[in-house]
């Protein structure tokens, strides 16, 4: 890791009056988003028509009303059942697609998608149409919109580690379309530990290894995640800060922390946003950046995670030059192209600096 090129001192400098509009200009890393989480309720309701799919709310309003969460599972009974009205490969691309305009506004240059294949799956819909329409959605973002997009297949920690060898094997034909496997879903009852074959397996193939841990789970969660799924990346991890041998080694170790604030209020894991511990992680050293998670159900893109952050938490110019360049360095793209968006921040920031 290259070390830091701006003091706490020197960009405090930044007024805070420029702060939304560098938010806006640094290149910046998403990489925590589950794409199945951008569908908006209005493409909700137009896939359903052009599906014939019937859902359980008369309109977009009714649905959008339902979207007050008591805690991850009442979040994710919702969020499968918007999933449910896609079937074709068609409509996985003009998800992505969507997606990737809004990250494109925002100054994302760089994402990392989460996707759920066992949602589609299970409900008969080919493996393959979900990847393909994935796929084409990530080449036509790079193509058009000028962003890197990659796909880390996900699975569902509430079912199976059979269920989730199964679908593995079952994606290999498409192995060079995704970069990654992690784990979500449900976390409660479900730990790290239930799934070691499958994430041994996928590091056998190369593939790189993330894990959801310490979102509502405990930090025994994120050590299992560590050293039982050898992950490179905790997604969330704000619990870690009820152990302090672990936060230690975080930092110690620069684990990635992909943390997504408007989720974490949305489902309760912290009452407000000015109660969130971001702004202690990051200043005891960690490596955090700040993520969307489903930014269609949570109120939210990334920018608007940015924003809403470090209005919140009284985060200046460096705390956000820390929050995205740790997302660079987070993310897993040839040490050459993150070389050229860390020099592109720290453009970024000089500007900021001298205006
Ligand atoms: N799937 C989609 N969003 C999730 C979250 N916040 N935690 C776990 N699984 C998820
Ligand atoms: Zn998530």
């Amino acid at each position: 890791m290259t070390d830091s090129t701006f003091t706490f001192t020197d960009l405090q400098r930044v007024p805070q009056s420029a702060l939304p509009a560098l938010l806006k200009r640094m290149p910046k890393a998403e990489l925590h988003i589950h794409i199945e989480g951008s569908l908006e309720p209005e493409m909700i309701f137009q896939l359903a028509q052009r599906n014939g799919v019937s859902l359980t709310y008369p309109d977009v309003e009714s649905l959008r009303r339902a979207y007050a969460f008591k805690d991850l599972q009442s979040f994710l009974d919702i969020y499968y059942a918007g999933a449910s009205v896609l079937l074709h490969e068609r409509d996985f691309e003009d998800m992505a697609w969507a997606y990737f305009q809004r990250a494109a506004a925002d100054g994302v240059v760089h994402a990392e998608l989460f996707f759920d294949p066992q949602t589609h799956t299970a409900r008969g819909v080919p493996m393959g149409a979900v990847i393909e329409g994935l796929h084409r959605a990530c080449q036509r973002a790079h193509a058009e919109l000028g962003v890197h997009a990659e796909l880390i297949l996900c699975f569902l920690r509430h079912l199976s580690e059979e269920a989730a060898l199964q679908t593995l094997e079952e994606a290999l034909p498409w192995r060079d379309r995704f970069m990654g496997v992690g784990l979500d879903s449900s976390e409660l009852g479900h730990p790290p530990s239930k799934f070691q074959r499958v994430f041994a397996r996928a590091r056998r193939l190369g593939l790189h290894v993330v894990a959801h841990a310490g979102e509502e789970g405990p930090p025994s969660y994120i050590y299992e995640a560590l050293d039982l799924l050898q992950v490179e990346r905790i997604d969330h991890g704000v619990q870690a800060l009820q152990d302090t041998a672990l936060m230690q080694r975080l930092v110690r170790d620069q684990i990635p922390l992909t943390v997504c604030p408007l989720s974490n209020v949305k489902l309760c894991v912290f009452g407000q946003l000015t109660a969130h511990n971001l702004r202690q992680m990051l200043e005891l050293g960690a490596c955090v950046s700040i993520h969307s998670d489903d930014p269609a159900y949570f109120g939210g893109y990334l920018l608007d995670n940015f924003q809403q952050t470090c209005d919140a938490l009284q985060l200046n110019a460096w705390h956000a030059y820390q929050l995205a360049r740790n997302s660079l360095q987070a993310s897993f793209v040839s040490n050459e192209q993150r070389q050229i968006w860390l020099d592109q921040l720290e453009a970024c920031c000089l500007r900021a600096l001298s205006s």
